[in-house]
């Protein structure tokens, strides 16, 4: 073990420099010089109970399965994605994210597709759900996959309509639950759609569903090849500042996080993820509740492609990223990686 000798026992010390003996040496060293040490002292673990695997969803008959810009990540057919999740399961990963990759002919203003109690996210919870029962499933409660602007609300005139979405948001998470998902996690960052969807769930018998809020969701460029992997990057017309944070601003994710957990979130999501750590620190401190972090698929594609490159250890980049999230305070994590940590932390 190389790095555990760069330091001199002192039996085999010459006498210390001058300049070190005019103050106490401290020996910071002493905590990090040998592997067992450094494991008795690691205030932070990475385990595989911490991890959320999104996954992308395709029809059988959509043959375009790679997305270019996540190279490692593909869209599976539903029997693709029964098969991926069971051995999440297997490996002991406690949840899955699911989002649609839905054809082009299906997006429509009103995002109707939204709500199809068949439509292909519903048919992918309902299978995976009964085939693999005892992995949580979360589904994303936006319009963005169905919406022809590739938008999270409805527009009009060029403008988010906050209310009028809220109402589509409500039937979608229905026919979400219905389906068998277990926590619904609106991202569409309309005002007020917390506390709606816990009502609109709620009258539906459906109590027991979760809601994680992403509550700190920032207007990113890091979203990048999500919207190639789920179709809506060539449509997106403008962007989502009006309605997704400003990267400039902390204060007003607190205000976010107070508002959704008054209105009934169970857990809240910080997103994106690395560049966002002081935010997931905040929340954590300021109102310790479940906090989740969300490493987006441009973080995804930075340490991957670097990685496939030779520019970096890409197995290393990607465990350290996610040690930094525990780190911040995340309680769990939503990575594209989450598969290979988990049969890495198997092996070792
Ligand atoms: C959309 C949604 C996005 C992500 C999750 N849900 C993208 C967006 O807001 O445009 C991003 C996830 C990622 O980049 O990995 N409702």
């Amino acid at each position: 073990m190389p790095d555990s000798r760069h330091f001199r026992p002192a039996s085999r010390r010459a006498e210390a420099p001058e300049a070190l003996g005019a103050y106490p040496l401290i020996r910071m060293r002493r905590n990090r010089s040998t592997q067992w040490v450094r494991d008795l002292v690691a205030e932070n673990r990475l385990s595989v109970e911490d991890l959320i695997w999104p996954l992308f969803v395709r029809e059988d008959s959509e043959k375009e399965a790679e997305i270019a810009s996540m190279p490692g990540v593909r869209r599976h057919t539903v029997a693709e994605a029964t098969e991926a999740v069971r051995e999440a399961a297997a490996l002991g990963i406690p949840a899955v994210a699911l989002f649609p990759h839905v054809d082009d002919a299906l997006k429509t203003p009103d995002a109707r597709e939204a709500y199809n109690p068949e439509n292909l996210i519903c048919r992918a919870v309902r299978t995976i759900s009964e085939a693999v029962p005892d992995i949580g499933i979360v589904c994303d409660v936006a319009l963005d996959p169905f919406n022809s602007q590739g938008h999270d609300g409805i527009v009009r005139d060029g403008e988010i309509l906050n209310d009028e979405s809220i109402e589509v948001l409500c039937r979608q998470a229905i026919v979400q639950a219905a389906a068998g998902c277990d926590v619904i996690a609106p991202s569409d960052m309309m005002d007020g759609r917390i506390g709606a969807l816990r009502t609109a769930l709620d009258q539906a018998g459906f109590e027991h569903v979760r809601i994680c809020s992403y509550a700190a969701k920032y207007a990113s460029a890091f979203y990048g090849p999500f919207r190639d992997a789920i179709g809506s990057s060539g449509l997106l017309v403008g962007d989502k500042k009006s309605y997704q944070l400003d990267p400039a601003n902390s204060d007003e994710a607190m205000r976010e996080v107070a508002l959704d957990l008054q209105e009934g979130a169970d857990m809240i999501m910080v997103k994106p993820g690395m560049p966002y750590l002081d935010i997931i620190r905040r929340v954590k401190e300021r109102f310790t509740v479940p906090t989740l972090a969300y490493q987006v698929s441009g973080e995804y594609a930075m340490i991957r492609c670097a990685g496939q490159q030779g520019w970096l250890d890409g197995e290393k980049a990607m465990l350290e990223s996610l040690l930094a999230f525990k780190r911040a305070g995340a309680d769990a994590i939503l990575t594209y990686f989450a598969l290979e940590v988990a049969r890495k932390l198997k092996q070792d």
